[in-house]
């Protein structure tokens, strides 16, 4: 290869020799499949330009893959608190360390990223000041997304096919790249959600619990829609009315006035509130936007560069209504109200049921969110629409979001091991009903853990019938809080220690969902402990070995 590792000899260059046209890569990192789909629509048009054009993930190539190649785009998004996406972390930290010799290579990056984030597209920022740093053109700039990412990625992409290909280019306005939506029949997907009847809504907690974790089911029927274990489901939500109300009060509006939303047309402002904008959320970008609408200069100070630690201050805990409350305390107009807002995102959930045990049907399992802070309670905009307003025979809006990072095993055969504490658990009970109804031999083992066993066992009597039928060979449970110490999953892990390494060396696949802050980790670190006492190896073998595990995708997380 040509990598040129730090501290190694000068890179060897490739042969001499006439110069070939070279391939268009489009390069993505994906976590929920949103780069992965701009990546397969970025080919799909380079190639009605005349590239050739082929994608590839961050999971599958090296750094140093990149020296051979003259044309580059790169969809990349961001994750949580400035994190990779799961798949693309192996690329991620090996380009940023690494030295590589990318002189020969044209590029631009499509940074996706959400605005509610301190560290907004970071990742994409880092991909692209990298390969500047190593040598590359940037031949167009690159573009950060928000959630509404579809305008910019078109602009993105038509602007840099053409600076990649001066010569090619025939289409003179950014053109609409989005698949086509054949005329004929109703197609349900993320651009048209589906209206999803709701069969059941329940709460899974029992009384004297501080959780609230709701089972909710929809029906699918004539949607057309399909998905496998480990795919999630993405829920349009509707934001609450006494939220809706706060923010109209805080505006000083009455919610009749009139306003024309972007991409849908004129409505009245409280429905637009309700349905159209993400009217919480508090980040940089809506504080510049309400700066402005409000010309507040104490607002404008809080924005400066040298008052990042107060702006961050001030943003915990406070949502949008707080901002129009303490910046604009003579109100707002309607226009410059909504002007303030992005998009109402929709949320994504791992699902929860087999398509094979609930034909037409698919589950989910939800935490409701509330929390009181600076004087206001607070709620979830999703999981408290889901909770409070998607009762039993009401619509929910919702597609299928694929994700291939997070799948069972091929082999009905291979053990799995599944670690879930929480709503965690979601994508295991998919996992355990698929498995059960395909009668799958292999053996499957589960880690569950909440607060409390009385309260908080989420769908005991389904593990308990797993159990005696077989599909679910072992459940081990750990609960925080029913004695005086912490008992978590990575505890329970550390006790099995023998026997996950048993299964894991008969080739078993090794499964991590829920909670990413602190429980992923800490599971993680567990699961290299076994490794390392059980396989009676150095830490750095037994972290290799487990680099190795998800290398095979044979350690898949799904963690938020
Ligand atoms: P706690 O709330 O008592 O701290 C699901 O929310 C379960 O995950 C709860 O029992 C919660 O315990 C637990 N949990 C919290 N932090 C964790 C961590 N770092 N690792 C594993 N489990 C954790």
């Amino acid at each position: 290869g040509y990598l040129a590792a730090s501290g190694s000899q000068a890179a060897a260059k490739p042969s001499a020799g006439p110069v070939k046209a070279g391939k268009l890569i489009v390069l993505y990192g994906t976590e929920s499949g949103n780069s992965e789909e701009l990546a397969a629509r970025a080919v799909k048009e380079a190639k009605k330009r005349g590239f050739q054009a082929v994608m590839k993930n961050m999971s599958e190539i090296s750094p140093a893959d990149l020296v051979k190649t003259s044309q580059l785009l790169v969809v990349v998004s961001t994750w949580g608190d400035g994190d990779p996406p799961e798949s693309a972390a192996g690329f991620y930290q090996e380009f940023m360390q690494g030295e590589y010799s990318l002189s020969s290579v044209r590029f631009s990056v499509c940074a996706l990223g959400d605005t509610s984030y301190e560290k907004f597209c970071q990742i994409g920022k880092d991909v692209d000041a990298r390969l500047e740093k190593c040598g590359a053109a940037r031949v167009a700039p690159r573009q950060d997304c928000d959630v509404d990412y579809e305008a910019d990625f078109s602009t993105w992409l038509d602007a840099s096919l053409k600076a990649l290909a001066p010569t090619e280019v025939s289409i003179a306005a950014p053109a609409d790249f989005s698949e086509p939506v054949p005329a004929s029949t109703v197609e349900y997907g993320k651009k048209n959600p589906f209206p999803a009847e709701v069969l059941d809504n329940l709460l899974l907690n029992g009384e004297g619990t501080s959780k609230e974790t709701i089972h909710i089911e929809f029906s699918l029927e004539g949607s057309g829609l399909h998905y496998e274990p480990g795919d999630a489901l993405g829920v349009i939500p509707i934001n609450a009315p006494d939220v809706v109300q706060a923010v109209l009060d805080a505006a000083k509006l009455t919610g009749e006035e009139e306003v024309d939303v972007k991409n849908v047309g004129k409505k009245r402002l409280a429905d637009a509130l309700r349905e159209d904008y993400d009217i919480t959320g508090l980040s940089r970008a809506v504080l510049t936007k309400l700066a402005a609408a409000s010309e507040s200069a104490t607002l404008t100070a809080l924005l400066a560069d040298d008052a990042k630690e107060q702006l961050k201050e001030y943003n915990y805990g406070r949502e949008i209504v707080d901002a129009i409350t303490d910046f604009a305390p003579n109100g707002l107009s309607a226009e410059s109200l909504t002007g303030i807002f992005r998009k109402l995102p929709a949320r994504l959930y791992s699902i929860a049921s087999s398509p094979l045990a609930h034909p037409d049907e698919v589950h989910l399992t939800v935490a409701a969110v509330r929390y009181d802070t600076h004087g206001r309670s607070r709620k979830g905009v999703c999981s408290t629409y889901l909770a409070d307003l998607a009762k039993t025979g009401e619509s929910v809006s919702l597609f299928v979001q694929p994700n291939k990072n997070f799948r069972l095993p091929a082999d009905t055969t291979t053990p799995v091991i599944m670690v879930g504490p929480g709503t965690g658990v979601a994508p295991f009970r998919s996992f355990v009903e698929h498995r059960a109804a395909m009668g799958a031999e292999g053996k499957t083992w589960l880690f569950f853990g909440d607060q409390h066993y009385l309260y908080d066992f989420l769908y005991q009597l389904e593990w308990q019938d797993y159990l005696k039928s077989g599909a679910l060979s072992r459940l081990d449970l750990a609960f925080s809080r029913d004695q005086p110490e912490k008992i978590y999953v990575q505890d329970r892990m550390i006790e099995q220690a023998a026997e996950i390494y048993q299964w894991l060396e008969q080739g078993a696949h090794f499964y991590v969902c829920g909670d990413a802050q602190r429980m992923a980790h800490d599971v993680h670190e567990a699961l290299i402990s076994v490794v390392e006492f059980q396989g009676g190896v150095s830490r750095e073998e037994a972290e290799a070995y487990v680099e190795n595990l998800k290398k095979t995708k044979r350690y898949q997380r799904d963690v938020y």
